[in-house]
C-alpha cells in the first residue's frame, strides 16, 4: 500500500491533543506513520503530498526534536516551511499571541505548528485562524505528536499496545508528554502506571484512569515499558525534592531498578534527557534495552503522517477568497 493510497477521513481540522480521539483515529494515525518509517529509510524520501502548501513552525519555547522533525517532515512531503524565530520576532516588542497569529494568518499559511509555555494557548490560537493548527506542546497540557511517536515505537517493538503494562515515571505534574501518553495508552487498552514522588504527582492523579505509585520499586514491578520523564526545573517554583542526588537515588533509572521490570522491558525517554538525574547514562545508551533513538526516528514519520492527514482536509480554495 502506498502512503498516498492509505488516506482515510480524519474528522478534525486541527490536532490539539490526544484527548477525545477514538481508538480508530489513533490507529489510523499510527498506520499512516508506519508507511513513512519505510519511506524515511530509503535514499529517495520525497513525496509530494504537501506540494504547494505552506507550513509555519511557531515555537515560543525551545525545541530540538519537535521543531526539526516537523521541518524535515514538511520538506520530505515537498511543502514550503517557514521557521519563525520568536526570539527575533515582534513578540519581543510586545505583540500578543493572538496578534501574532492573526498576522501570520493574513499570509495564508496552510498549517501552523505551535509550541507555547501556557496550557490552552494553542487551542486559543486555533480559534482565530483559518488554517490547520498542530499542538507541538502547550505548557503541561498536551504534546500529541510525542504520544503518537511513543505509541508507534511501542507498537513496532512489542507488536501491540493493548494489554501492556506501561510505567510513566518522574515529573508527572509538569509533563504534557505524560498527559498525552496517558490519554493515548489508556484509549488503546494499555494498563498505565504513573510513578513519582508525591510532590511531582498532579492533585487529581487518581482520576486519570491509571494506577498511582510513589515507590519506584513497586511501580516498575513486572512492567513491559519504562517511560522516564525529564525533571522540568524550568517550570518549578520552590523545592519539589531535597536534592538531585536524593532524587536519582529513589527515582532515577539505573540497572538495579530496571531489573524490577520484565526481562524484555523497553526503556523510553522523550528527551531531552538529564543524564544522572532521571536516568543513568549507561541505561540510556543501552541499545539492547533503550528505544530512545528509535523514538526520535519515529517522530519524523509521525509528523509526516499528521501533516499529510490534516492537509488532506484543507479546502483546495482558501475560504477567504470565496
Ligand atoms: N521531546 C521533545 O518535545 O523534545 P524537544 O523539546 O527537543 O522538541
Amino acid at each position: 500500500m502506498t502512503a498516498e493510497a492509505a488516506i482515510l477521513p480524519f474528522p478534525h481540522r486541527h490536532l490539539l491533543g490526544i484527548e477525545g480521539l477514538s481508538p480508530l483515529e489513533i490507529g489510523h494515525l499510527l498506520d499512516q506513520s508506519e508507511t513513512y518509517v519505510e519511506v524515511n529509510r530509503q535514499a529517495e524520501k520525497a513525496k509530494s503530498s504537501l506540494l504547494g502548501r505552506t507550513i509555519v513552525n511557531l515555537f515560543f519555547e525551545n525545541s530540538t526534536r519537535t521543531r526539526t522533525s516537523f521541518e524535515l517532515a514538511a520538506k520530505r512531503l515537498e511543502g514550503d516551511v517557514i521557521n519563525m524565530s520568536v526570539a527575533t520576532s515582534s513578540v519581543k516588542k510586545g505583540e500578543t499571541l493572538i496578534d501574532t497569529a492573526m498576522t501570520l494568518n493574513a499570509m495564508h499559511p496552510d498549517v501552523l505548528v505551535v509550541r507555547h509555555p501556557d496550557s490552552g494557548a494553542v487551542k486559543l490560537l486555533s480559534e482565530k485562524v483559518n488554517c490547520a493548527v498542530i499542538n507541538a506542546g502547550d505548557g503541561s497540557h498536551e504534546h500529541p505528536t510525542q504520544a503518537l511517536l511513543d505509541a508507534l515505537t511501542i507498537r513496532r517493538r512489542k507488536g501491540r499496545i493493548a494489554g501492556l503494562t506501561i510505567a510513566i515515571c518522574g515529573d508527572i505534574v509538569h509533563s504534557r508528554v505524560a498527559r498525552s501518553n496517558i490519554h493515548l495508552l489508556t484509549t488503546m487498552g494499555a494498563r498505565v502506571r504513573i510513578v513519582a514522588p508525591r510532590t511531582l504527582l498532579p492533585t487529581a492523579a487518581d482520576r486519570f484512569g491509571v494506577e498511582v505509585f510513589t515507590d519506584m520499586r513497586e511501580g516498575l514491578d513486572g512492567c513491559d515499558i519504562i517511560m522516564m520523564l525529564r525533571l522540568q526545573t524550568e517550570r518549578m517554583h520552590g523545592n519539589f525534592f531535597p536534592s538531585i542526588r536524593e532524587y536519582f537515588k529513589f527515582f532515577g533509572l539505573d540497572y538495579e531498578k530496571v531489573a524490577l521490570a520484565k526481562p524484555d522491558a523497553l526503556i523510553m525517554h522523550p528527551g531531552p534527557m538529564n543524564r544522572g538525574v532521571e536516568i543513568d547514562s549507561d541505561v540510556a545508551d543501552d541499545f539492547g534495552r533503550s528505544a530512545i533513538r528509535e523514538q526520535v526516528e519515529m517522530g519524523v514519520a509521525v509528523r509526516m503522517a499528521v501533516l499529510q492527514i490534516l492537509a488532506a482536509n484543507l479546502p483546495s480554495t482558501d475560504p477567504r477568497n470565496l
